[in-house]
């Protein structure tokens, strides 16, 4: 089962790198203008959820902030050990410097980091995350969150002079990097 789980990750890791060398786009010009790096992410995070047991087709965009009950606090150390509030330990990775994963307690968060403005001037806010979405390792139970991390950063202006590919929406790119049976 988990030598399956890994094959598939990595063919799906093939399938993106593809989609974005064929598109004439670098692995760090893909589709957020958000830019954060390790420094800016590690630190204490707090994830605000949403009840688990949604199916796949869960839009965390159209989900009413009044969901989002749950407060899950975790610790995230250079570069990649997570622990959780009750000392669980687990890992997280930076996605292309434009959202990161965690994987821990048998579930799997992903976001992408705050961006705001539209292009060329937009700022990324490293310290908040966008909505994202988490389900368990078997690709089921899916719910929505967004993270806050305690110590803010201080928002980055960013000018890309030249607006980015939209050719991946973050639910493709979601799925994509990051396929539910890992
Ligand atoms: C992202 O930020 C890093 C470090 O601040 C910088 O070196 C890099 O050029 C930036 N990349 C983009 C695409 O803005
Ligand atoms: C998700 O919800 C948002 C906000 O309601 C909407 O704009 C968007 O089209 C929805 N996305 C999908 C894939 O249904
Ligand atoms: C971007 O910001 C600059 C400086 O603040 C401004 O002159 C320019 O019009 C802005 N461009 C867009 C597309 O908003
Ligand atoms: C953004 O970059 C372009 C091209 O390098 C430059 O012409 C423009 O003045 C820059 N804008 C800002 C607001 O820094």
């Amino acid at each position: 089962m988990v030598a399956l789980y890994r094959r598939q990750q990595q063919a799906a890791h093939f399938v993106i790198i593809c989609v974005l060398l064929l598109h004439g786009g670098s692995i760090v010009s893909a589709d957020t203008p958000a830019n954060c790096t390790y420094e800016d992410v590690v630190g204490q995070w707090t994830f605000y959820t949403t009840a688990m047991g949604y199916d796949n087709t869960l839009n965390c965009s159209a989900m009413p902030q009044s969901m989002f009950k749950g407060n899950y606090g975790l610790k995230l150390y250079f570069p990649s050990k997570a622990v959780d509030q009750h000392g669980n330990q687990g890992f997280w990775t930076l996605i292309y410097n434009q959202g990161f994963e965690v994987v821990i307690q048998g579930r799997k968060f992903f976001a992408f980091s705050r961006y705001e403005g539209k292009e060329p001037n937009t700022t990324s806010v490293c310290s908040e995350t966008m909505r994202g979405m988490s389900h368990n390792v078997v690709g089921r139970s899916w719910a929505c969150f967004y993270g806050m991390k305690q110590k803010k950063t201080n928002p980055k202006k960013l000018n890309t002079s030249a607006p980015k590919s939209k050719l991946l929406t973050s639910k493709m790119l979601y799925n994509s990097i990051i396929p539910p049976g890992y």
